[in-house]
């Protein structure tokens, strides 16, 4: 099976059937986690993405994520919480290879993405989504032409179809009447729309969310928190977001994670970590911003 192009060779894709029993998935780490999330698990189900023993450092000292391991699977909604300088931003940028992990694996419905050939990237990224906290959308493009770009560019789609599915997003995150607007006549709120708009019309296999309503004025954060939450209710799309909005993650989250220190601390349903956290730093965390 290769999910990222004809003749990408996967590096130690994992070899796993279909229906798994129980032991085996427990013996390949395939634990379902399921009393640290709400979500509904398949059986013989795999994970999305597979964290693995991941290890970033920089400049060859500063060690910013140390052995993270996670799962997250097809629907999952996980929010990661922790304070600046934890590592949040540098697990996203590992999961969607912007950043090159120093050690440790990750997996994308069961083939290895860590350490491919740069002409792989491309076609790995475009399953993995990511809003980021400044929008990062083309400034010269009105909002249908930047939800089409990566269509047209990336997927090939033909400019009708690419069209079609630009004005579904847009009308899905409420800027029908904002299309042909370009960003700087839009406000933060709107923008980041449009990005949520582009990310979905690519279909990934996972959306990333860095910090995606931090650069908002107050009023304009909950436009955006709605759509992302209507995604995660009624779209089958599986997220990670990285956000200190704790109302979000109460509502939405199907499974919590704190990270501290390039570790993770502590990960379970978010009326347990929120209201019995087992660990001290999540505690003094919550404790700090709520
Ligand atoms: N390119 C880089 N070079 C050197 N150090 C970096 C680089 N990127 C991040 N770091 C360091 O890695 C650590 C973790 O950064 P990261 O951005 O992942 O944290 P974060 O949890 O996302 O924080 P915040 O909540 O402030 O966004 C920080 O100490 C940061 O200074
Ligand atoms: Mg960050």
């Amino acid at each position: 099976m290769a999910l990222f192009g004809k003749g990408s060779k996967g590096i130690a894709a994992v070899d796993v059937p279909p229906a798994m029993d129980a032991e085996r998935a427990a013996r390949l780490g395939y634990t379902h986690d399921n009393k640290l999330s709400k979500h509904a698990f398949m059986e013989g189900e795999h994970p999305v993405v597979r964290i693995e023993h991941l290890n970033k450092t920089f400049d060859g000292q500063t060690q910013v994520l140390r052995d993270v391991n996670l799962n997250v699977w097809n629907g999952e909604i996980v929010v990661v919480l922790g304070p600046s300088g934890s590592g949040k931003s540098t697990m996203l940028r590992c999961i969607n290879l912007l950043e090159t992990p120093t050690a440790g694996h990750i997996l994308i419905e069961d083939e290895e993405i860590t350490g491919r050939k740069p002409k792989d990237v491309a076609l790995i990224r475009r399953e993995l989504g990511m809003v980021f906290q400044g929008f990062n959308l083309f400034p010269h493009l009105t909002a249908l032409e930047n939800v089409m770009i990566g269509q047209t560019k990336v997927l090939k789609k033909s400019k009708e179809e690419a069209r079609a599915e630009a004005v579904k997003q847009l009308t899905a995150v409420g800027l029908a009447d904002r299309m042909d607007y370009k960003p700087p006549q839009l406000s933060g709120g709107q923008q980041q729309r449009v990005a949520i708009a582009r990310a979905v019309a690519m279909h990934p296999k996972v959306l990333l969310f860095d910090e995606p309503t931090s650069a908002l004025d107050p009023e304009l954060v909950r436009d955006v928190l709605n759509v992302m939450k209507d995604l995660a209710l009624h779209g089958d799309m599986t997220m990670i977001v990285v956000t200190h909005e704790m109302g979000f993650a109460r509502d939405v989250a199907d499974r919590v994670v704190f990270m501290e220190g390039g570790v993770v601390v502590e990960q379970g349903l978010p009326e347990d970590v929120f209201d019995r956290p087992k660990n001290v730093r999540t505690a003094q965390f919550l404790g700090s911003i709520e």
